[in-house]
């Protein structure tokens, strides 16, 4: 035993020192050092994506084609695997292909911002909801919306972003309005591709969802919208067409409900035929969480990959091309499409990189959209803005204001900095439906812009209470809330929990009472008539409080404009009533058990029968009253229209509109311009659609002539015949303004 011991020491010192010589040598001669590893043929960036992705796809097995078409489950609740260790712990993971140095790709929703943040222990900022964005009409700050999600995505390690909602309003009581950007496609369109752009610009693989006609909660696992082509052509579809093809999404989400029979995520009508060839699309489709069906029919009906589960696309894929029921050129373009993905954004040539953000730039950006997307509804007796100097005592009653400002749930939740606002305070990640309350205090924010006010807070539980502490002050603001969120619909657009009271009884106590209202789907308002003034903050992100107090002091002049129709009462929308599901339905689960899908599950159409005529096209054609229409929005200041020209540019082919716009007040502000046009006769189109718009910033007194664009195709028609868009000959009238309902200028262009 001793002699083995000694043996191994001996043993030992000759390699220590065999090494120790070796060492020794390579200071006087360095050994050649071994060959660079050739750089991949795919690696050369003057190539094409897809010339890249075709070099890629060559070298792979079929199970790495495979793996590559699935998710790997939902690593954010899921157990750590051998799979999902590499991704960052979002809600979805596509493995890559680390021997060709492919990265997996790694997901993360992100609507408003960085979804499972706390998850990670990291900090993400909460921008305004979508619906408060879109208010706005602001493309740079789209763009700029985008570029700080992409930003902030990156630097926690992820390089694919779950957001671009953009579902039209054709349900107001649809629990994810907050999420979208309203009820008109020329505008939501434009505004979520400059978003998109913003993402992809941080190299992070954008999407836009959720393809299509996923406009309500209430059955969407299942419900089969029904629509004529046309009315999809040239409402929601019109959106997406917009967004794909300037925005350049790398993946398309497709949604869970049915379209026209099919479910949207094997529908090749929706897939193939417009997605892919009418819009050229070159990116992948991603099916929305547990929203694939099928094998054999997704793939060739165009769907590229299933997330988060692998019930189709894993075991029964490699099944059916290996018999030849799928050939594997078509499963070889799904693959293509997304390594083209990834080439195309750059998720390759610039590998993921952890870093730390910055909260204070991202609070700022945070806080500017914020204060251009708040919408002044009503200013009576300009008791906005208020001064300072001339208020002893501000009341502020109800929502929290006190302590935060509400945020919209679901899959689009950011986890609230330092906890939820109100009870239960939670820390980390917040749980499905909590009702987060971000911590950015309307109170301090208010105290902290009239320090010679004495500030009173009153819950607003007890309106006679709350009414009390509002006869006594100089101004009462108070603040009401409608939370809403994924997995559920509003049951009315009416403020919960005994608001209207609340309003009607601080207004009655002061005519000068300020409602501010969060929300994010329109409300009814019993009180109108009452208060001098109400503001829409909608869900204002991590620094609202700074935006509301700016614009409530006036140190910001608001210029946020309605992107959704507020009606006067529910009976007066297309559908009064919510569509629910069959009762039966009620308990379903399909997202947790996909495998039990099938076709044959009981039906439940939601008939969109109002067809072309989405927001203010209803209340326009059918010539009914509404309480704030589409379009609408006030200022500290005035502004006048002016002479109204159009003509078509023989080079671009675009429609140009071009007219002055003066601020008559005494104030500098930012109008948003609209233009919208009323088409010949013999189109059949409600009275009226928007065509174009633009922002125009003017000190007092200042005019400025602007000219907006229009796309020949924001004036066509879809003609389900010819299967594609036609301008019909004939006189349009183009009339401009600062409302739907109120357009000064009007004039005609004859297209004969
Ligand atoms: C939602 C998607 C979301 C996905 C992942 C789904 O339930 O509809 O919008 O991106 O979950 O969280």
């Amino acid at each position: 035993m001793e002699v083995l011991v000694k043996c191994k020491v001996l043993v030992s010192l000759a390699l220590y020192l065999g090494a120790a010589i070796l060492g020794a040598g390579a200071l006087v001669a360095q050994p050649a050092a071994p060959p660079a590893k050739p750089v991949p043929a795919w690696m050369n960036a003057s190539l094409s994506p897809d010339q890249r992705a075709d070099l890629v796809l060559k070298e792979m097995t079929l199970d790495e084609k495979i793996a590559m078409l699935h998710g790997v489950g939902m690593p954010t609740y899921d157990k750590l695997t051998i799979e999902n260790a590499a991704s960052n712990r979002g809600v979805g993971y596509c493995v890559g292909v680390p021997r060709l140095g492919i990265p997996g790709i790694d997901m993360s929703d992100a609507a408003y911002g960085v979804r499972s943040s706390g998850e990670n222990g990291r900090y993400s900022t909460a921008l305004p909801s979508g619906v408060a964005a879109a208010s706005s009409w602001d493309t740079e700050a789209a763009y700029e919306y985008g570029r700080l999600i992409g930003t902030e995505l990156r630097a926690q390690g992820f390089n694919m972003a779950l957001g671009g909602g953009v579902n039209l309003t054709r349900e107001p009581r649809n629990g994810r309005t907050f999420e979208y950007m309203g009820e008109d496609p020329v505008l939501a369109g434009t505004l979520i591709a400059r978003l998109i752009e913003g993402v992809q610009s941080a190299h992070v693989i954008g999407d836009i969802k959720h393809y299509a006609l996923n406009d309500q909660e209430s059955g969407r696992l299942y419900y089969d919208a029904q629509i004529s082509k046309r009315a999809a052509r040239e409402s929601d579809l019109l959106a997406f067409e917009i967004g794909v093809t300037r925005g350049n999404p790398a993946a398309v989400m497709c949604s869970y409900n049915r379209v026209n029979g099919d479910f949207a995520c094997q529908n090749r009508w929706l897939l193939t035929d417009v997605l892919k060839k009418d819009w050229k699309f070159p990116g992948f489709v991603v099916s929305d969480w547990g929203g694939t069906h099928s094998t054999e029919k997704a793939s060739f009906a165009g769907l590229d990959h299933e997330e988060h589960s692998r019930v189709f696309y894993e075991k029964k894929y490699k099944e059916a091309v290996e018999a030849g029921r799928i050939p594997s050129s078509e499963m070889d373009e799904h693959v293509h499409r997304i390594l083209r993905a990834m080439f195309a954004v750059g998720i390759i040539d610039n590998p993921r990189q952890r870093f730390v953000v910055d909260p204070f730039a991202g609070l700022d950006v945070a806080r500017r959209i914020e204060e251009s997307s708040i919408v002044l509804l009503k200013n009576d007796r300009f008791v906005l803005p208020l001064d300072s100097a001339r208020l002893k005592t501000i009341a502020v009653i109800g929502a929290h204001a006190d302590v935060g400002m509400i945020s919209g749930g679901g899959s689009a939740q950011v986890d609230p900095v330092g906890g939820n606002a109100i009870k239960p305070f939670g820390k980390g990640p917040s749980n499905w439906q909590d009702e987060i309350w971000f911590r950015t205090s309307p109170l301090k924010a208010i105290e902290a812009r009239a320090p010679q006010s004495k500030v009173v807070y009153d819950s607003g539980e007890d309106p006679a209470r709350a009414a009390g502490v509002a006869r006594s002050a100089d101004v009462a603001i108070v603040f009401a809330y409608q939370w809403e969120s994924e997995g559920m619909d509003l049951p009315t657009l009416s403020l919960p929990h005994d608001q209207d009271a609340l309003i009607a009884a601080v207004a009655r106590a002061n005519p000068r009472t300020v409602v501010v209202l969060e929300t994010g789907s329109p409300v009814t308002m019993p009180w109108v008539e009452a208060p001098s003034s109400i503001l829409d903050v909608w869900y204002a992100g991590s620094d609202g409080a700074n935006a509301l107090g700016n614009v409530l002091f006036g140190s910001v002049n608001p210029s946020g404009k309605l992107v959704n129709t507020f009606p006067r009462s529910e009976a007066d929308l297309p559908h009064p009533a919510l569509r629910m599901p069959p009762p039966e339905m009620e308990n379903f689960d399909g997202a947790a058990a996909p495998e039990k899908w099938a076709d044959g599950l009981p039906a439940f159409p939601v008939v969109y029968d109002e067809g072309l005529k989405v927001g203010y096209k209803w209340f326009d054609a059918e010539q009914k009253p509404v309480l704030f229409p589409f379009g609408f929005g006030l200022s500290y200041t005035t502004y006048a229209y002016s002479g109204l020209k159009v003509a078509r540019d023989a080079q671009s082919g675009l429609i140009l509109a071009t007219f002055t716009v003066s601020n008559t007040g005494n104030r500098a502000g930012t109008e948003i311009a609209e233009v919208y046009a009323a088409l010949p006769a013999a189109a059949q189109e409600p009275p009226k659609r928007l065509v174009g718009f633009t922002r125009v910033t003017l000190n007092p007194g200042e005019k400025k002539t602007v000219t907006v664009s229009i796309e020949p195709k924001f004036l066509s028609i879809f003609d389900e015949k010819m299967d594609g868009w036609t301008l019909l000959p004939g006189v349009y009238t183009l009339k401009a303004g600062g409302s739907s309902d109120k357009l000064p200028l009007q004039t005609t262009l004859d297209l004969h």
